[in-house]
């Protein structure tokens, strides 16, 4: 099943927003595989926004990122890395739409609460980079999951 990584950043753990957004995934219907409580080191940091390391804004957002607790998240679900992005909204939460994460829960760019990755590539580097292989749990049956997927209950129906 297709994976992707999303982090809370540090304004969304200091508003106390980490349960709201949380339940918007759950509700969607997207199955938790790894959720961790981390300060991000500057290493670390600065390997996960490298494709930004030439851009003006990268000393800001290195020292943001790393300023306060983060919630690193491995979300697990069909189209889950686009429809993730979908649910984030426009990385400015001046063109996010109300509805979106960073449309209900941000106005300043560099303050948006949430990363997501931006293609199922960027989701295989980035939770590598965030998560060990243990500390992810793709093993667990989530019996809402045939309630989610029409494909299992047929399944199911084969076999019986
Ligand atoms: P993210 O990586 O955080 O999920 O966001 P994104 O793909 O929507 O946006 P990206 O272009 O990857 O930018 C990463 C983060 O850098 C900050 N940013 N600041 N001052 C600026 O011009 C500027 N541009 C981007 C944002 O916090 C953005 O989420
Ligand atoms: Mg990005």
């Amino acid at each position: 099943m297709e994976q992707t990584f999303i982090a809370l950043k540090p304004d969304a753990v200091q508003r106390g927003y980490i349960g709201q957004i949380i339940e918007r995934f759950e509700r969607k219907g997207f199955k938790l595989a790894g959720m961790k409580l981390m300060h991000v080191s500057r290493e670390l940091a600065e390997r996960h926004y490298q494709e930004h390391s030439q851009k003006p804004f990268f000393g800001g957002l290195v020292s943001f990122i790393t300023s306060g607790p983060i919630v690193a998240m491995v979300w697990e679900g069909d189209n889950v890395v686009e429809s993730a992005r979908k649910m984030m909204g426009a990385t400015n939460p001046k063109d996010a739409l109300p509805g979106t994460i960073r449309g209900d829960f941000s106005v300043d760019l560099g303050r948006n609460i949430i990363h997501g990755s931006d293609s199922v590539e960027s989701a295989k580097r980035e939770i590598s980079i965030f998560f060990s292989p243990d500390e992810i749990l793709t093993g667990w049956t989530r019996e809402a999951d045939k309630w989610v997927y029409e494909a299992l209950v047929k399944q199911t129906a084969a076999v019986s």
